[in-house]
């Protein structure tokens, strides 16, 4: 059978073999054994409504072992024999050019080369799902290789409800992820529910198929970088020789060295796990590996002295780092942490002056001295922190719950009011105020043609688009313009591409439209083929999460989701040729509401309406937002785009007198 035919044929019509599990294939863990018998039977019972009776006594014995041996039903059986990455747009078969680009994009986040446990359908962080099993999967494709433009598929959690007519306007597909009733959305209510096969954690990219695999990540370290060095050196200097002290080179925290070396620093990231620190050298993603602290301690006196833009890898623990520093009179510029202090007592996070081999051991055999373990370290973590920031070191959380769990440790982490942290969040001090509040943001988009040729010319169009928008950009947003236009001339050289032909910058409401109108204007030309706009669900108006994203809202609001919903609704109605919104993502179940977008351009005079329309919306809902709860920088963007855009009106906060406010109660 051709892909062609395997693709609209859907569920096969003949039960496929049973299959063999690869030998190689990064597994997901074993999920929570959480069901009753009841809802065991009820899980299988769920998973057989997708199949016709007469396999339901054979399915129903496989699927039980399923469930039993890894806490969910994935049907393995029927992942298709076919190699599922993103071809080119054209291989797809379908009757919608917009339904052919998801296509694309579902099986870029499928494809083994950037899936996490692509047997599971998960494309990262550990849950982040596509879909919850592989008859979704086939049938999602089966609908959207048949419906037209005037129809929209309904995805509700990886399920496929249906096509149901619409219009050309519409976009084709409508993503829900994890939406839950506000009381029943705790980590155990996702276990279970996700293990009846109702509903799934899309994490932000994965379930809205717009995951571009680690170039995201180093963009977004690199940015942050950048920021956190100008909020310390003046002016006139740069961060040559300068020392960003951090900790953690596993799967994000290993863009760090990499994001160092483009911010143009010397960054030390610790790292115990002796694999994960070689690893990360063997793949050129940090430059010097050392062993042993007088090594250390040589070679970045001598990167100093000779103002060296190094990265340097320690194999060790972070604090034996923080505290020779201390002792050693090292000055730290910039200090981070990026352990997974977000899942402390299983391996996020581990203790000093106990080997690696042996925090192991006792986390499984000794969990509770283990946990006394990692708090006395975070302890001395903190303490040796505050020994450097009282010398002028600048630290920030890295979004890893390095404070939280200090904090709970009892270390000397809290601001005087003993309700905030004596250090902000790198949301709350820069993304949040620097970038977001502006309408910077993720901004990104993928060449369907899946030609490097046309990702090359992309970025040539960006770069070319955001100079010319730099000239007359006032100076509150001339720095990020001039780190995205450094960032897209070196992009192609720093080598972050893996799967489809993908490429993200940050840029504002002005630069994501621009330059997705030059995009339109080259597919109309023949210069390139249709390309998929998107963008990171962390971004200025997609994501209310009130740990991270929403970190910077100070009204009391960023317990509230309005903006993630407005977001998604107003994306749809002004031309996303998919939307998908979530309940989860990077800080859990529960804690955050998220939604993203895709938008396939085809240079087509409507393309170029519905960028416009959707583009602007997408980023200034989220600046209003932010201006409404008095943020400086989104107050400056708002009427900035009032007064070139006479159809936005936004209610302006009038801002109170402190001392209005203070012998009132
Ligand atoms: N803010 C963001 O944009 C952002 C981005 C990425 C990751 N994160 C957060 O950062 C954390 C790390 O993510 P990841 O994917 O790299 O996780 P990971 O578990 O793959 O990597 C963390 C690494 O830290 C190492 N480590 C743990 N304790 C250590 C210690 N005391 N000293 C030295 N090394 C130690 C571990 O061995 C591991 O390799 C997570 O909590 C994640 O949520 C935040």
């Amino acid at each position: 059978m051709t892909l062609k035919e395997q693709i609209l044929q859907g569920i096969p019509s003949e039960l496929p073999a049973k299959k063999q599990y690869p030998e190689g294939i990064n597994r997901a863990p074993k999920r929570k054994d959480i069901l009753s018998i009841e809802e065991k039977q009820l899980a299988i019972r769920n998973a057989l409504r997708y199949f016709p009776k007469k396999w339901h006594k054979e399915l129903a014995v496989e699927f039980a072992e399923e469930l039993q041996d890894f806490g969910r039903i994935y049907m393995y059986r029927f992942k298709p024999d076919y190699d599922i990455y993103a071809r080119p747009i054209d291989e797809y078969p379908a009757q919608s050019k917009q339904a052919a680009g998801i296509m694309m994009m579902m099986q870029n986040n499928l494809d083994p080369a950037v899936a996490q446990h692509p047997w599971e359908l998960i494309t990262y962080g550990g849950n982040g799902a596509v879909f919850q099993n592989w008859a979704q999967y086939l049938l999602t494709l089966q609908y959207l290789a048949t419906m037209t433009d005037e129809q929209t598929l309904h995805l509700y959690s990886g399920h496929p409800m249906g096509l149901f007519p619409s219009s050309k306007g519409a976009p084709r597909v409508i993503v829900t992820n994890g939406l839950m009733i506000p009381n029943h959305s705790s980590p155990d209510d996702w276990e279970k529910y996700n293990a009846l096969g109702v509903t799934q954690y899309g994490q932000m990219t994965a379930g809205s198929f717009m995951y571009i695999g680690p170039q995201g990540i180093v963009h977004g370290t690199t940015i942050t970088l950048m920021n956190a060095f100008r909020k310390i050196l003046k002016k006139e200097e740069n961060p040559n020789g300068k020392i960003f002290l951090t900790a953690g080179l596993g799967g994000m925290s290993g863009a760090q060295p990499k994001a160092g070396n483009i911010a143009g620093c010397v960054s030390v990231a610790a790292e115990v796990n002796e694999k994960a620190a070689r690893k990360r050298h063997e793949q050129g993603w940090v430059d010097v590996l050392v062993e042993n602290m007088d090594d250390l301690l040589d070679r970045v006196r001598k990167a100093q002295a000779n103002n060296e833009v190094v990265s340097i890898a320690y194999i060790g623990n972070i604090v034996d780092v923080w505290e020779k520093f201390d002792e050693e009179n090292i000055f730290i510029h910039v200090g981070s942490d990026q352990t997974s202090l977000h899942i402390p007592w299983t391996g996020g996070y581990y203790p000093v002056d106990i080997s690696y081999e042996e925090s192991n051991r006792m986390i499984r055999e000794e969990p509770e001295l283990f946990k006394e373990k990692v708090q006395a370290t975070l302890r001395r973590h903190a303490a040796a922190v505050n020994k450097h920031t009282a010398k002028g070191t600048y630290f920030f959380d890295y979004g890893n719950a390095f404070l939280l769990e200090a904090s709970r440790a009892g270390a000397d982490i809290m601001a005087e009011n003993n309700i905030d942290f004596r250090y902000k969040s790198y949301v709350q001090d820069i993304l949040g105020p620097m970038c977001f509040d502006y309408g910077f943001g993720p901004f990104r988009w993928v060449c369907a043609s899946g030609k490097s040729e046309d990702l090359d010319m992309t970025d040539q169009i960006a770069m070319e688009v955001m100079q010319e928008i730099m000239e007359h950009s006032p100076e509150e947003i001339q720095l990020q313009m001039q780190d995205n236009i450094t960032w897209i001339a070196d992009a192609k050289k720093n080598k972050m591409v893996v799967g489809s032909q993908a490429r993200i910058l940050y840029a504002d409401a002005e630069g994501r439209s621009k330059i997705a109108k030059a995009f339109n204007d080259a597919i109309a030309s023949g210069k390139i083929g249709p390309v998929v706009l998107g963008r990171d669900h962390h971004d200025v108006s997609g994501t209310d999460s009130p740990y991270r994203e929403t970190s910077n809202i100070y009204d009391g609001s960023k317990f509230t989701a309005d903006m993630a919903i407005h977001n998604v609704i107003g994306d749809s109605f002004r031309g996303a040729t998919w939307v998908s919104i979530h309940n989860g993502g990077g800080v859990g179940w529960g804690e955050v509401m998220n939604g993203g977008f895709g938008m396939l351009l085809d240079g087509t005079p409507e393309a170029e309406a519905r960028l416009k329309k959707m583009l602007f919306f997408d980023v200034n809902n989220g600046i209003a937002r932010r201006s409404w709860a008095r943020n400086e920088g989104s107050l400056f963007a708002i009427k900035r785009e009032m007064e070139r855009s006479p159809n936005l009106k936004v209610t302006i906060a009038n801002l109170v007198e402190d001392d209005l406010l203070k012998d009132l109660f």
